[in-house]
């Protein structure tokens, strides 16, 4: 821990390690990474007053959802291209989620496919689903996320297309990768994610395989583009909602108005995203989009968040303005990629450790009292 106390040292690391192609992908936003760098300084922009003279604080961050006691109220949120990025990364972050008691979600075009990822997960997992066009396609994946194990169904809504990822587009991501100097040169320079990449293959979209002629194989990620997302509405909500009876939540949500017709469509959560800066430079920060749905819902259903969480302290900011659980996606992409299969777990205890701290800070014990000690109006 002393060596790597805070996400941005793993961050760092990680940077020396990834080659940069699949850098590029996972910590780009899109644009100009306008929207990404806003989702931290709003953030930053909460501030607490603390309260002192209370004698010796236990704080408590373990935290029920959808009736499942979890360590702590951050998961791991959803990423595409896992393997590209850290090699086996899927199944080390369901191992992480099983050991550490946290969610893992597994996306639609995450490098596993979910027969093998739920299992590992072991009760932890949840599945995204980026919404197929095809009904038959639908619901024959709904039907392996459940026969998975996968307990909590979420719904991408943030891609109604694809964003441009100006950046992305200069650095060529391909899935699978074409073998060509280029790769070959700039993994040359990476021998830790090389070596992965031997023992584990070329990462696949291998949730999606099954749907996928072998003449288009070579370019999956056209396959996605044209059969994945652009399609969800309310109507296709009620369809999902319909067909999966654990919990449904929408992922995504930046306006009140949808959260409460999410509600309304029967989402069991809403979770207040702007998908890290990745699809609208002029997006407003997650964190400014948070309290507005929290008074829209009013308590109905729980208020999950996302975008730019980097310690326990971010945490404890989205909790005081009314979330009810937090999760992070590239934070613990950067912990595989500074210290391999175990650092995703090192991610997650700098995400426990920076919340308790902060409660001690603050002066509370619970994660409910964070609101009374605001010093930023919501
Ligand atoms: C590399 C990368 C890939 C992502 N892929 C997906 C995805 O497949 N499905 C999805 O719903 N969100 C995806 N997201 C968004 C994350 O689930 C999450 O909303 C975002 O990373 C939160 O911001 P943070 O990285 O600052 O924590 C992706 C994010 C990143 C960085």
């Amino acid at each position: 821990m002393d060596s790597y106390p805070a996400i941005s040292d793993l961050e760092a690391r990680a940077k020396k390690r990834i080659p940069s192609f699949a850098w590029v992908y996972l910590e780009s936003g899109t644009g100009d990474d306008v929207a990404r760098d806003h989702n931290r300084t709003a953030l930053d922009a909460v501030r607490f007053r603390p309260q002192f003279l209370k004698g010796p604080l236990a704080p408590s961050i373990e935290t029920t959802l959808f009736g499942v006691t979890y360590a702590a109220p951050i998961g791991i949120a959803p990423v595409g291209l896992t393997g590209l990025i850290w090699p086996g990364a899927d199944a080390m972050l369901a191992q992480t989620a099983a050991r550490n008691t946290i969610p893992y979600v597994l996306s639609t075009v995450g490098t596993e496919a979910p027969e093998v990822a739920g299992p590992n997960a072991q009760g932890m997992g949840w599945f995204q689903l980026y919404p197929p066009r095809d009904d038959d396609m639908r619901t024959d994946m709904v039907d392996r996320a459940k026969a998975s194990g996968f307990t909590t169904l979420v719904v991408t809504a943030d891609v109604p297309a694809p964003s441009r990822r100006e950046r992305q587009r200069k650095a060529q991501i391909r899935v699978p990768p074409s073998i060509g100097p280029r790769l070959i040169a700039a993994s040359a320079l990476r021998p830790s994610w090389s070596a992965g990449i031997v023992r584990h293959g070329l990462p696949r979209f291998r949730g999606l395989e099954q749907y996928v002629d072998s003449a288009s194989m070579k370019n999956t990620a056209g396959f996605v583009g044209a059969n994945l997302g652009g399609t969800l509405s309310f109507e296709y909500l009620d369809a999902l909602r319909n067909q999966w009876d654990g919990p449904l939540v929408v992922k995504g949500i930046l306006d009140p108005d949808d959260a409460v017709q999410c509600r309304d469509h029967g989402a069991d959560a809403v979770w207040v995203s702007n998908h890290g800066g990745r699809q609208l430079d002029g997006a407003i920060a997650s964190i400014d989009a948070l309290g507005p749905i929290v008074d829209a819902l009013d308590g109905a259903v729980p208020v999950l968040f996302d975008s730019g969480i980097r310690d326990g302290l971010d945490i404890a900011r989205a909790l005081a303005l009314g979330a009810d659980f937090c999760f992070a996606g590239r934070p613990f992409l950067f912990g595989l990629g500074a210290l391999g299969e175990n650092g995703a777990s090192h991610a997650y205890e700098i995400l426990r450790e920076g919340l308790t701290t902060t409660m001690h800070q603050v002066g509370v014990e619970s994660v409910s009292e964070l609101e009374r000690r605001l010093a930023t109006s919501r």
